[in-house]
């Protein structure tokens, strides 16, 4: 009975992909280091996969790749204002290192973004002025990484019921509990 809200939860996380103002387009990433203070950002979602891996892309410098370095494990927010939709996601995240898959990623990030990922110092520097930021002509720090899913937790408030589902994962197959909201 839960594999009806699973559907909707991954045909959401897929149209994100392709509809530019859908909400799941961005999510909140949740890293905790060894310094055990919760850092939370907003990142792009650019690719899901069948099996529902998930990645972004990011400046190897970034203290997020500190922190996914000491602790790979993650926790993600997604959140649909018009369904009033809240996916929580607990998941294992991998920096890639596959160099040729980076290289074809790189390829397709958009020219006038790409220079987000060649700053001269590393991002979270201290500066004097926002407006001088200097710029590597042809170095870039650019990663991705991916992230599997081991936990989904789908909340949709609605009357009469608000609906709260946990999903699992054990051998590649996902298991749905109803959960009180
Ligand atoms: C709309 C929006 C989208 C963003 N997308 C990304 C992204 O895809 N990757 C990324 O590394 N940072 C992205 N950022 C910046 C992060 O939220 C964050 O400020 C930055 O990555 C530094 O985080 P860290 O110091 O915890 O690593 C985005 C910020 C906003 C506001």
């Amino acid at each position: 009975m839960t594999e009806v809200f699973f559907q909707e939860l991954k045909e959401e996380l897929q149209k994100s992909l392709v509809q530019k103002k859908h909400p799941f387009r961005y999510f909140t990433l949740a890293t905790l280091g060894l310094e055990k203070i919760p850092r939370l950002r907003t990142v792009v979602l650019r690719k899901i996969t069948e099996e529902l891996m998930l990645t972004f892309y990011t400046d190897k410098r970034s203290k997020k790749i500190m922190h996914l370095k000491e602790n790979n494990k993650v926790s993600l927010l997604f959140y649909h204002p018009k369904k009033l939709l809240q996916l929580r996601v607990e998941g294992i995240a991998s920096i890639v290192q596959d160099k040729t898959k980076t290289k074809d990623s790189w390829n397709g990030v958009q020219p006038k973004s790409r220079k987000d990922y060649t700053t001269v110092n590393s991002p979270g520097a201290e500066i004097d002025n926002p407006d001088n930021i200097s710029y590597l002509p042809d170095e870039n720090f650019f990663c991705m990484v991916e992230i599997i899913p081991f936990k989904i937790e789908y909340l949709k408030l609605k009357r009469p019921n608000h609906l709260r589902i946990r999903y699992s994962k054990t051998d590649d197959d996902w298991q749905g509990e109803f959960l009180v909201p």
